[in-house]
């Protein structure tokens, strides 16, 4: 990860939580790699519910939750764990949200969009976030690794969700791809 403040430049999270639908849920969250909390904490203002920020980075689980701590948020719970050797740890059906953002580079896409519907209740949804297809963005893993939109989705119908609209635009860096939990 870049510094936290570099990190930052990037993305203007509210603008991606609400254009992913993250608004008013009355449901628990599952952030998966949470990295430096920053979408972690806008989205622990848009539920009821708790968010769960994962992180295999003892760092990144410390500077989370102290995040939370500083903003008066007690909905957070920060969990250092390897979600792709270990799951989440969470039961099934218990979340209305997944957070898939900027990781979906990893080795075993699929365990952790299977993993995602696992935890997901009927209904609730898997968005997934990413750096353009473009060589030229100033952050982002090698384009080598790096999915394109259309991958994503294809990888959310064989983890046997239902696409949920078309391919985000989240400017200037980011698209986003949304999957329904539906069986
Ligand atoms: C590129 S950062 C993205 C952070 C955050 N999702 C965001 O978009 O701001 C990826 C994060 O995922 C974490 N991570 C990568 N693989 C992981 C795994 N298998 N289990 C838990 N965390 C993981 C890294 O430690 C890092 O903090």
């Amino acid at each position: 990860m870049p510094d936290e403040q570099m990190w930052q430049e990037f993305f203007d999270p509210d603008t991606i939580l609400d254009s992913l639908g993250i608004q008013n849920l009355a449901g628990n969250i599952v952030d998966f790699g949470c990295g430096y909390g920053t979408f972690t904490i806008p989205a622990a203002r848009r539920t009821i519910g708790i968010v769960y920020a994962i992180d295999i980075e003892a760092e990144m689980i410390h500077v989370t939750q102290e995040k939370a701590r500083q903003h008066g948020l007690r909905n957070v719970i920060a969990l250092q764990r390897d979600f792709s050797t270990e799951g989440t740890g969470l039961p099934e059906r218990s979340c209305a949200y997944v957070m898939v953002f900027n990781i979906l580079h990893a080795e075993n896409p699929l365990t952790i969009l299977t993993e995602a519907k696992r935890v997901l209740v009927v209904g609730g949804r898997v968005g997934i976030i990413h750096w353009n297809y473009d060589p030229t963005t100033p952050r982002g893993p090698s384009i080598h690794i790096r999915p394109r939109p259309e991958q994503c989705q294809s990888w959310l119908t064989e983890a046997g969700f239902t696409l949920d609209g078309t391919i985000i635009a989240l400017p200037p860096f980011h698209y986003g791809v949304i999957g329904i939990e539906s069986q």
